[in-house]
C-alpha cells in the first residue's frame, strides 16, 4: 500500500477545542445538551427540537411518532433515488417504502408524478435535499396539504440551507438532520429532529422517552473513533483508512439493525461549536462549487450554486463507463471523487420484490452516471485543475485543421443539454 496524498469525499474536521469539549462532555455534557437545543431551536426558528443517536434514528422515531397520529395510513412515500438509510428506517419502523421517480437534474420527486404516487395509504412524503439542493417544498407542500399527508423533510445532508429565506428543515411539518460522517457538520454520529407542531411534538416526545442513552463505554467507543477518524481525514493520512476495506468508507448499506438511543452528553460536547463549524465549512464549499462549476461543463451539473448548499458536487456523466472510469483515475490520483449510492431504491434486494414490473428510470440513470466532488476545505486549485481535467470530455470535432490533415480532439466541447 502506498501513502500518498487522498481528499476525502467530505470532510467536516473538529479542532483539539472540539475533542477537548466531547471529553468534557462525559462528566458536565447534561449543560452541553441544555444549551444546544437552545441554540438549534433559536437559529432555525423552531419550537422543538431532539437528538437521537444518528439520522436515520431520528426519521425512525418522527415515523413512530406520525404513524401513532395516523395509525391507518401505512405508506412512506421516498425519492426512487436517495440513502439507503431511508428505506432501512421505515422498514425499521414497521412501515412500508413507496417510491416516486425522480427529476435527474435536481435529484428531486419529479412533479409530474408525485400526486399520482400519493394514495389513501401514505403516511407521509419524504422530500430529501440531497447534496444541499433544495427539493420544490411549495409544491409538495401544496400537494400533501390537499391530500392530507405529513411531509418529513430530510434534511441530513442540507442542515443551515435556506430555500426562499426559509431553513431546509423547517418546512415541511417535520424535519431532521444528520450530524454523521460526511455531513455539514458533525460529532461522528447523531441526528436532530425539528417541528413547528405541538401535536407531533408530543408524539416525538412519546417514542423518544423510552428510547436508551448510549452507556458510558460506548460513548467511550464512539469518542474514540471520532478522534482516530478526525485524524485520518486529512489529505497526508487518508489514503491509509481509504485503503482498508472493513471500513466500509463511504459505503450505503439498507440495514434495519442500527441502534435507535438517544444523543449521548459526550456528542454535545463535540457539537458545542457546531454553529460557527457549519457556517465556515458551508461557506467554503460555496466558493469551491462556484470555482468548480466555472471550470467545469455546467449544465452537467445537478442544482445551481445560487439555491443550493452543495455538500458535495453532484456531477453527471456521460455513461455509467465514463462514470466507473473518471472514478477509478480519481482514485489512483487522490481526488476525492466518488459515486453514489450504487442503485436505485427499487433495485435494493431485501426490499426488491414491492417493486417488480415497476420501472424508476430516472433513479436509474442517477445511479449510473453520477459522480461526486470534493468541495472541503481541503482541495487546493491544483486538484480542481486536475478534477476539470478528468471530467472534460475528449471529443473528436473537424475543425479548420482538417483542411491541413489534421483531426483534432477538442476537450470540452461536450452537449450541454440538461441531463
Ligand atoms: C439523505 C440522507 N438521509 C438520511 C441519512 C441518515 O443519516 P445518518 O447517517 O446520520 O443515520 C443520510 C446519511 O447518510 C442521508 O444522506
Amino acid at each position: 500500500m502506498r501513502i500518498r496524498r487522498t481528499l476525502s469525499p467530505t470532510a467536516a474536521p473538529l479542532g483539539f477545542a472540539d475533542l477537548w469539549r466531547g471529553l468534557k462532555g462525559f462528566f458536565v455534557g447534561e449543560r452541553y445538551l441544555r444549551r444546544l437545543k437552545e441554540e438549534i431551536t433559536g437559529y432555525f426558528g423552531v419550537r422543538h427540537a431532539w437528538f437521537t443517536s444518528s439520522g436515520k434514528a431520528a426519521l425512525y422515531v418522527i415515523l413512530r411518532a406520525l404513524r401513532s397520529l395516523r395509525p391507518d395510513r401505512t405508506e412512506v412515500l421516498i425519492p426512487a433515488y436517495t440513502c439507503f438509510s431511508v428505506p432501512s428506517a421505515i422498514v425499521r419502523a414497521g412501515l412500508e417504502v413507496a417510491l416516486c421517480d425522480v427529476d435527474s437534474s435536481s435529484f428531486d420527486f419529479d412533479g409530474a408524478l408525485l400526486g399520482k404516487s400519493i394514495n389513501e395509504k401514505t403516511l407521509c412524503v419524504v422530500p430529501s435535499h440531497l447534496f444541499g439542493i433544495p427539493s420544490s417544498m411549495e409544491s409538495i407542500m401544496g400537494i400533501c396539504r390537499e391530500r392530507a399527508v405529513f411531509v418529513l423533510e430530510d434534511a441530513a445532508q442540507a442542515m443551515g440551507v435556506r430555500r426562499g429565506g426559509k431553513m431546509l428543515g423547517t418546512i415541511g411539518d417535520v424535519g431532521f438532520f444528520s450530524l454523521g460522517r460526511g455531513k455539514p457538520v458533525t460529532c461522528g454520529s447523531g441526528g436532530i429532529i425539528v417541528t413547528n407542531s405541538d401535536a407531533i411534538g408530543r408524539a416525538v416526545d412519546r417514542e423518544l422517552s423510552s428510547l436508551p442513552l448510549p452507556g458510558k463505554a460506548r460513548q467511550a467507543r464512539e469518542y474514540v473513533k471520532v478522534a482516530v477518524m478526525n485524524l485520518f481525514i486529512r489529505p497526508r493520512l487518508y489514503s491509509l483508512p481509504a485503503s482498508l476495506p472493513f471500513l466500509h468508507l463511504g459505503r450505503t448499506v439498507f440495514d434495519t439493525r442500527f441502534p435507535v438511543m438517544r444523543f449521548s452528553p459526550m456528542q454535545a460536547g463535540l457539537c458545542a461549536t457546531w454553529r460557527r463549524r457549519l457556517e465556515t465549512a458551508a461557506s467554503v464549499r460555496r466558493e469551491q462549487a462556484g470555482m468548480l462549476w466555472r471550470a467545469l461543463d455546467s449544465a452537467r451539473i445537478a442544482g445551481d450554486p445560487l439555491s443550493a448548499g452543495y455538500l458535495r458536487l453532484p456531477f453527471m456523466t456521460e455513461s455509467r463507463e465514463r462514470g466507473q472510469m473518471i472514478c477509478s483515475t480519481a482514485r489512483e490520483r487522490g481526488l476525492g471523487i466518488t459515486r453514489m449510492y450504487p442503485s436505485p431504491i427499487n433495485e435494493i434486494p431485501q426490499i426488491a420484490h414491492r417493486f417488480a414490473g415497476m420501472a424508476f428510470p430516472s433513479a436509474r440513470l442517477v445511479a449510473d452516471r453520477l459522480v461526486t466532488l470534493p468541495l472541503h476545505r481541503y482541495v487546493r486549485d491544483g486538484d480542481r485543475d486536475e478534477m476539470a481535467r478528468l471530467l472534460r470530455p475528449a471529443r473528436r470535432v473537424v475543425t479548420e485543421d482538417r483542411a491541413l490533415g489534421v483531426d483534432m480532439a477538442v476537450p470540452g466541447v461536450a452537449g450541454r443539454e440538461r441531463v
